[in-house]
């Protein structure tokens, strides 16, 4: 039986947030495999371990921490997420998106996602960074939508529109922010797919031809969750490793660990930028 996480759920683990910060953060982060340090850098940090949170979804994957990190970073008042749940781990879409819909009752305006990914696109190395512009929602074309269940009115409309599920303002400001930092950015179309193994040479030549330049097993779902709020929306991937189109190399975590310390310091760089001219 699908869980469906009610406003009631929701509103619970908000207050318990509430109850314990003084400050109304603005931008929510959700910080991916291997590039979740950022978190360690904000300033007058009140820390809160998932597992205090009533109703929250607690991330079992090594190199993800399971912390809310609440605070100012380059003068902007943050609520960063150092680890996320995915879908594989074996909650519900909508379990896995709580803290989303937590983000949307705090107030928040802007979530920026990053995530660790496969690089399908040829031309992709390991270690670039990529703005991503849209997303492949194979996972939710498969009946896997976090939006499915009764619709929770309170937080947004029955059928949402993802024409722009990025935002063109924040995407302008991250290659603003890119040129003047000297910082390479990549741009393209991320596939989320439900994981926890790895494409195949079949899978990826499929992505490729449906227009992925990279995927992942995460960040689609928050920001459909975060779109029907009405948040705005910056996603970076971190591209860890080349997608495998003809079967030649294996693909493991600990490669795509490895890459986020290489892919941090460029993520951390151009998120404070962008924190800083927002
Ligand atoms: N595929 C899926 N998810 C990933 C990959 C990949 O190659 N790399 C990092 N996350």
């Amino acid at each position: 039986m699908t869980t469906f996480v009610t406003l009631e759920q929701i509103d619970q683990a908000a207050d318990a947030i509430r109850e314990r910060i003084s400050t109304r953060p603005r931008v929510g982060m959700i910080l991916g495999s291997g590039l979740n340090s950022l978190a360690d850098s904000v300033q007058q940090a009140v820390t809160i371990p998932y597992r205090e949170l009533p109703n929250w979804p607690i991330s079992t994957v090594h190199g993800h921490t399971g912390q809310l990190v609440i605070g100012e970073l380059e003068g902007q008042s943050v609520f960063v997420m150092q680890g996320r749940i995915h879908f594989y781990e074996g909650y519900s879409m909508s379990q896995i998106t709580l803290p989303v819909r937590v983000m949307l009752r705090l107030g928040l305006e802007m979530m920026f996602v990053t995530n660790a990914a496969g690089g399908v696109n040829p031309d992709f190395v390991p270690g670039d960074m990529m703005l991503i512009t849209d997303n492949l929602n194979l996972i939710g074309m498969m009946g896997a939508n976090p939006l499915m269940g009764p619709n929770i009115d309170e937080l947004g409309p029955r059928f949402p529109d993802m024409s722009q599920a990025y935002d063109r303002e924040l995407m302008a400001l991250a290659r603003q922010v890119a040129s003047s930092e000297d910082l390479p950015l990549r741009e393209g179309v991320y596939c989320a797919l439900s994981g926890p193994s790895f494409e195949g040479p079949a899978d990826l030549r499929f992505l490729r031809m449906a227009g992925a330049d990279a995927v992942g097993m995460s960040t689609v779902p928050e920001v459909i969750v975060a779109r029907h709020g009405g948040m705005r929306v910056l996603g970076l991937s971190g591209i860890s490793n080349k997608a495998n189109l003809d079967g030649s190399t294996i693909t493991t975590h600990e490669e795509v660990i490895e890459a986020g310390t290489i892919i941090t310091p460029k993520v951390e760089k151009l998120i404070r930028g962008v924190l800083r001219s927002l």
